[in-house]
């Protein structure tokens, strides 16, 4: 489906402007450049669950702009590689990394995710992806991809911000999905997938309020700063991102839509027959449901 509202291209495209870099300000406990729902606590919480340090090596997959990214490394001091399908978001990225003098640790790639990433097996000591899985088709090939870069032991974390846990109507559905490609997911739909895989789950946490409050806070900070938004996007453009962002604050409010986290990790020694024995109960269980 062609996307209605361009909200990465206006992000990464104009990310130092002004306007942009206060919205991000008002928006969230500190602007790392993101644009999700993600908040520099969270992202904390997050590093610290894929028990990264020094010599470790992690992959973001859709990185955006590398902020988190770029944090990960800072605070980890783990080397990290950032990908993402946006040009703009990998061009601000690098700016970023040599900006924070990351350069000898921190690397970034333009790829698209929902294709084979671009890594030999066994790359990895850890996967991140943040509040991008529902932009990538075909979860159960990405899934696998993601298992196939990991080394045994490695941890997966990433969140699903799109996990259908009411009614939606059509209109919704089309404001929330204006910004491209996405993947609507029922709810205990990833958890079996997950095991199906060959991961073992470590912990599974719903996130959503994070999307309440900055999708509240994002437009209204947007709606301040309406005049020179509209001369950096066009009009078209902001309204529809203001669209957008009023669909998400509504679902994630009244959780109809809402964002899980998943902590999950590739099996080493001992724990491969955990996972084995996990994976084909996940397929009797869809088998026989
Ligand atoms: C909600 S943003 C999240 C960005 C970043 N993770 C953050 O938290 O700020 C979703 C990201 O997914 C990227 N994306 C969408 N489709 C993609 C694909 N097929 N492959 C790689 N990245 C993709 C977009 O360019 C965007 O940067």
């Amino acid at each position: 489906m062609q996307k209605e509202v361009d909200l990465y291209h206006a992000h990464y495209g104009y990310i130092a402007a002004d306007p942009q870099v206060a919205v991000r300000r008002e928006t969230y406990d500190e602007d790392l450049g993101q644009a999700s729902w993600i908040t520099l606590a969270e992202a904390r919480e997050f590093f610290s669950a894929l028990e990264l340090g020094p010599g470790h090596t992690a992959l973001e997959v859709a990185c955006g702009s590398g902020g988190v990214t770029c944090r990960m490394a800072a605070e980890t001091e783990a080397s990290c590689v950032g990908v993402d399908i946006s040009a703009e978001g990998i061009s601000a990225a690098r700016e970023r990394a040599s900006e924070q003098g990351l350069a000898a640790r921190v690397s970034f790639q333009i790829a698209d995710a929902g294709q084979p990433l671009p890594f030999p097996d066994e790359s990895f000591d850890a996967v991140l992806c943040n509040d991008s899985i529902n932009h990538l088709p075909r979860r159960a090939d990405v899934l696998r991809d993601w298992y196939r870069v990991l080394r045994p032991g490695g941890r997966l974390l990433f969140t699903d911000p799109i996990v259908v846990t009411g009614q939606l109507t059509n209109e919704e559905i089309r404001d929330r999905s204006s910004i491209g490609f996405f993947l609507f997911t029922p709810a205990e739909f990833n958890e079996p997938l997950l095991a199906q895989t060959g991961f073992i789950v470590h912990e599974v946490r719903d996130v959503t309020d994070n999307v309440a409050s900055v999708s509240r806070k994002w437009r209204e900070a947007r709606a301040k700063r309406r005049a020179e938004l509209v001369t950096l996007e066009g009009e078209t453009a902001f309204d529809g991102v203001q669209r957008f962002l009023a669909a998400v604050h509504a679902l994630s409010s009244e959780r109809r839509l809402s964002r899980f986290m998943y902590l999950a990790a590739r099996p080493f020694g001992e724990d491969v027959r955990e996972a084995a024995a996990g994976s084909r109960q996940a397929d009797q269980a869809d088998q026989h449901p």
